[in-house]
């Protein structure tokens, strides 16, 4: 089937099922096309709670879709391909967090969202990239436990002078993005802004103008007064970039920075996901109470960004 015909069938089957298409920052191109609601993990969290729809169609990666299904527990959550996962959020798993919480018992664990639902359940508070920095700057407490991203939990340990504990995960994506990648493009470019995100190394986010979620990135672009920008994050965000500001230029810090698992929503299987109301996603009412407080709390404490 050809493309258009592929998405007229998808506008067709979303009105007559009442379905919202959510879109990760991430996704290929044609599939942020279709989006009705295109964001980075903060704001897709807070459109899957706010949803009037019945069904939510989540094309992201797992970790994502779950957040969605325990915040919304009375929509039907798809996602279009269940094996797009995230390896970093499955570096922290519950056993070895409990250990750590035992060793640690007066801490209090914040967890970034790019893990599974039942390590968020066993969290005080959860957090994106977007509102890592404000909600352990607020946190009033002598231990901070911080997972599973080690980089991330590094930037903001530096920005609050907090000395945070650290779980050792990382995202195979960004460590892709090397120094020397950001100074041969600085050299290439050097009228352009340097914009990366936290996931990125220590020594990637010192070479930046600018450490961003990736909606702060597409607010950041479109307020600049800079017409060239280095993108430090995963290549398809430049699609939107591109479409939102045309006159402007933007430089993928390395090609190489690509997440396959993104890769594996394509419209077919949107297509695919809404005639046969696959692959739903779900969590057991016991971890999904649990986690969602964890949501809940993160939500509250960024209300107003
Ligand atoms: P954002 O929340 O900034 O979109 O990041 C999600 C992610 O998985 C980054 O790799
Ligand atoms: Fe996970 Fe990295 Fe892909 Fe983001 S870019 S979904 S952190 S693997």
């Amino acid at each position: 089937m050809v493309h258009t015909d592929i998405v007229k069938k998808i506008q067709e089957l979303k009105a007559r099922k009442n379905v919202i298409i959510l879109v990760h920052n991430y996704q290929l191109p044609e599939v942020q096309d279709i989006a009705d609601f295109l964001g980075d993990s903060l704001d897709l969290s807070r459109k899957a709670a706010e949803a009037e729809e019945d069904v939510i169609v989540f094309c992201g990666v797992h970790f994502m879709a779950e957040t969605a299904a325990i915040l919304s527990p009375s929509k039907t959550v798809l996602i279009p391909d269940p094996s797009a996962g995230c390896p970093m959020a499955d570096m922290l798993d519950v056993p070895r967090l409990r250990e750590l919480k035992k060793k640690h018992p007066e801490a209090v664990v914040v967890t970034y969202v790019n893990s599974t639902a039942d390590v968020k359940a066993e969290s005080d508070i959860c957090c994106t990239s977007a509102n890592a920095e404000k909600i352990v700057r607020n946190l009033d407490v002598k231990e901070i436990i911080f997972g599973p991203d080690k980089y991330l939990g590094g930037y903001v340990a530096r920005q609050t002078g907090k000395n945070l504990i650290l779980w050792q995960g990382y995202c195979i994506v960004h460590m892709r993005i090397l120094p020397e990648d950001i100074k041969k493009m600085k050299n290439k470019h050097p009228n352009a802004e340097v914009l990366v995100h936290p996931e990125c190394t220590a020594e990637v986010v010192n070479l930046a103008d600018n450490v961003l979620s990736t909606t702060g990135m597409c607010r950041h672009v479109k307020e600049s007064a800079s017409e060239e920008f280095i993108i430090g994050t995963e290549v398809d965000i430049i699609y939107r970039l591109q479409k939102e500001n045309p006159c402007k230029k933007f430089y993928p810090a390395t090609e190489l920075s690509v997440c396959h698992n993104m890769k594996k929503i394509s419209l077919d299987k949107v297509l695919r996901s809404l005639e046969t109301m696959s692959h739903v996603v779900k969590v057991e009412e016991r971890i999904r109470e649990r986690a969602k407080k964890a949501i809940d709390k993160m939500l509250e404490y960024s209300r107003a960004d």
